[in-house]
């Protein structure tokens, strides 16, 4: 069962754990001060914009066009953001550390 490091808007880092094949945003929702994941996963609000760690990145599958469309739309948006709705965990992401975005 992945377990995964996430720093929340005030900056205190805690650890979700969710089962394999689950995507990131839903342990991030379930978070006390998590993502509001509005549209519930079908990549198109950004409401689970998450910043991942560097050391990481290069770890998850690239983002797929639609996911990169509405990256790019936000102002926050860094070269290290992704959709958390977009992200599938698996025991070889145990540890994934990321970063709650600011909300838009
Ligand atoms: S939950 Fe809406 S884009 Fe991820």
């Amino acid at each position: 069962m992945p377990t995964v490091r996430v720093i929340d808007r005030d900056g205190v880092e805690q650890e979700v754990t969710a089962s394999s094949g689950v995507v990131l945003m839903e342990p991030l929702r379930d978070m006390e001060n998590g993502v509001a994941a509005i549209c519930g996963g079908m990549c198109s609000c950004a409401t689970c914009h998450v910043y991942v760690d560097e050391e990481w990145l290069a770890k998850l599958p690239a983002p797929m066009s639609d996911e990169g469309d509405m990256l790019g739309d936000l102002t926050s948006r860094r070269d290290n953001s992704r959709l958390s709705c977009q992200i599938v965990l698996n025991d070889a992401l145990c540890g994934l550390k990321v970063q709650i975005a600011p909300e838009e």
